[in-house]
C-alpha cells in the first residue's frame, strides 16, 4: 500500500513571555488550523498539527505537537520539513520576542519603559526557500495572509515572497471568529472570492483547492513531460 501523504498544518497563537506570567501573542483561536487538519485527516492523510496554547480538542486521529513559542515551532516545523508531503501555514504566529526573558516576575517599580524586541524566524517563508533551492520537502506550500487594508495586493505579494501555491487572504475580523471570507489565491495568480461563511466550510474549500494542486504537480505523467524525476 502506498504510504499516505503527510501533511503538516501550523496553527494557533504563538506566546512570547517576557517574564514568568506575561507574554506577546494575539486573538488567534487556532480554530482555522484545526478545521483544516480535520478536513485533511478526514481525507485518508497522515496529520501532524503543530499548534500554540489552546483549549481546542484535537481532530481524532491527527498528530498534535504542542508549542508555546515561535522559536519552538519553527524548530518543530523545520525538523519535519524533509517528511512533509503539504505544507499549511495557519499559526498566528508572533514576529517578535522580547529579547531578554526575565526569570523573575517584573516589578512594576522596576519595569522597563521600552521593551527590545528582536524578530521571530518566518515558518512559511523558510520553508518557501527551503522548497525553492532543494526540490526536496513540501510538493505544495499554502498560507494565509491577514490584511488590513489592500487585501488581494498585499497576499499577492505574500505569495510570491514566500514562494507560495496558494494563500488564503482574510481580514482581520476573522481572528477569533468561526467566520471567514476574503480571497484563495493560486500561484499562477487565479483569484477564487470566497463571500462570508462558516471557518468549517472555508477549511473544506480551501483543503480541496490545495489536494487539487497536490495531485496535479505530483501527477508522474506531468511531472515526465516537464522533464522532472518523481
Ligand atoms: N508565518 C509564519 N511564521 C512567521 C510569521 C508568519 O509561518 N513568523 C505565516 C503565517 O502562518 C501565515 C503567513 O506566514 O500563513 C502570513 O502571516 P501574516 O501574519 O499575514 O504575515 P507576515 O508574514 O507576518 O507579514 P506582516 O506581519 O508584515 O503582514
Amino acid at each position: 500500500m502506498p504510504r499516505p501523504i503527510s501533511v503538516l498544518i501550523t496553527a494557533g497563537a504563538t506566546r512570547e513571555y517576557l517574564d514568568p506570567v506575561r507574554f506577546l501573542s494575539n486573538a488567534s483561536s487556532g480554530l482555522m488550523g484545526y478545521l483544516i487538519a480535520e478536513t485533511a485527516k478526514n481525507n485518508k492523510t497522515a496529520v501532524t498539527l503543530i499548534s500554540g496554547p489552546g483549549n481546542l480538542p484535537p481532530p481524532p486521529g491527527v498528530k498534535i505537537v504542542r508549542v508555546v513559542s515561535a522559536l519552538e515551532m519553527f524548530k518543530k516545523a523545520v525538523g519535519l520539513f524533509p517528511k512533509t508531503d503539504i505544507f499549511i501555514a495557519a499559526a498566528a504566529v508572533s514576529d517578535f520576542r522580547p529579547a531578554k526573558i526575565s526569570k523573575r516576575k517584573i516589578r512594576k517599580s522596576r519595569g522597563p519603559a521600552v521593551l527590545k524586541l528582536l524578530p521571530n524566524p518566518d515558518i512559511l517563508h523558510e520553508f518557501g526557500m527551503r522548497a525553492g533551492k532543494s526540490g526536496s520537502g513540501p510538493s505544495v506550500l499554502a498560507g494565509f495572509a491577514l490584511e488590513s487594508g489592500n487585501i488581494l495586493k498585499n497576499a499577492i505579494l505574500k505569495l510570491r515572497r514566500k514562494n507560495l501555491d496558494l494563500i488564503a487572504a482574510n481580514p482581520p475580523g476573522s481572528i477569533s471568529s468561526g467566520n471567514t471570507s476574503g480571497f484563495i489565491i493560486e500561484r499562477d495568480g487565479t483569484v477564487h472570492r470566497i463571500k462570508k461563511m462558516n471557518k468549517k466550510r472555508f477549511a473544506r474549500i480551501l483543503w480541496g483547492m490545495i489536494k487539487e494542486t497536490y495531485a496535479k504537480k505530483t501527477d508522474p505523467r506531468r511531472i515526465k513531460a516537464r522533464g522532472e524525476t518523481a
